[in-house]
């Protein structure tokens, strides 16, 4: 079957199916970043803890991996837990963890049978033992595949991730290994957690914040930017799809003309 009649079996709601026809499927984008916010406003609306917002923000994530399996995206980078979200209270960070293994665990199957590599980009170290052991098994368990990277951004923080390239940069110049005239582009590319991973083309953020708190600072040099107001929860495969129509309506220049 081609994509356009697999994609048609796939956005069966009456809205993404007469979005569809829009979809230019020689200009789909290779990297897809999310940041997942507003699980937390989600809950409050509904008069629900925090903690339920989270659920259904985990649930939502198969959404926009079937929705990019199905388009052809090649990586999707989805924001999970940020170098600040330690300032969070302590309960709502335990609950987080937990429901990271969680979810990790049960879906780990499914990611198999879609053939989705797992990759982590953050401090996983830092984490508490179970959270990071269930995401090393994910990781290896899935290094093979390669119909889509799933790159999971847990204890990330844009700064920390060029804190780190710099440090590592600096001890091969201390140890003679390295001439500073020698530090280019690639050379910081290649230290960063995201080395060979191409920069995202479009990040989209749920919820409604105009900022990037801290994401993919240096790989979002020339992404294309994508604000809904959408709650993460409530953000489905159709909203999935009219976000890469959109992307596919910028005319991306990279500073030429
Ligand atoms: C995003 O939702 C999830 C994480 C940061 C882990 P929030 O918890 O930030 O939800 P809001 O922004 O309070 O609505
Ligand atoms: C960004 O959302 C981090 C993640 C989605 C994991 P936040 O909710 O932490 O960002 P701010 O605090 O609104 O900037
Ligand atoms: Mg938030």
């Amino acid at each position: 079957m081609s994509p356009e009649n697999t994609a048609a079996a796939f956005f069966t709601h009456k809205r993404d199916r007469e979005s569809l026809p829009a979809l230019d499927w020689s200009r789909v984008p290779a990297h897809v970043a999310i940041i997942m916010d507003g699980n937390g406003r989600w809950a409050q609306r509904r008069g629900l803890p925090r903690a339920a917002g989270h659920r259904a923000g985990a649930k939502s994530i198969r959404e926009s991996i079937a929705a990019a399996i199905e388009l052809g995206v090649r990586y999707l980078t989805i924001y999970s837990f940020s170098s600040e979200n330690w300032t969070r209270p302590a309960d709502e960070i335990s609950g987080l963890m937990s429901l990271f293994v969680e979810v990790i665990r049960v879906e780990l199957d499914s990611l198999q049978r879609m053939d989705v590599r797992v990759r982590v980009i953050g401090d996983l170290d830092a984490m508490p033992a179970a959270t990071a052991g269930a995401f090393r098994d994910a990781v290896d368990a899935t290094a093979t595949n390669g119909t889509l990277d799933l790159v999971v951004a847990l204890n990330y923080g844009g700064r920390d991730d060029l804190v780190r390239a710099t440090r590592s940069l600096a001890v091969q110049v201390a140890e003679g290994k390295l001439d500073p005239r020698g530090i280019d582009d690639a050379a910081i590319s290649s230290r960063l957690y995201t080395a060979g991973i191409p920069d995202p083309d479009m990040v989209i953020r749920t919820s409604g914040e105009m900022r990037v708190s801290n994401f993919l600072l240096w790989q979002i040099a020339y992404s294309e930017l994508y604000v809904t107001s959408v709650l993460w929860p409530d953000f489905k495969r159709g909203d999935f799809l009219r976000a890469v129509i959109d992307y596919q309506r910028r005319d991306r220049r990279f500073g030429g003309r």
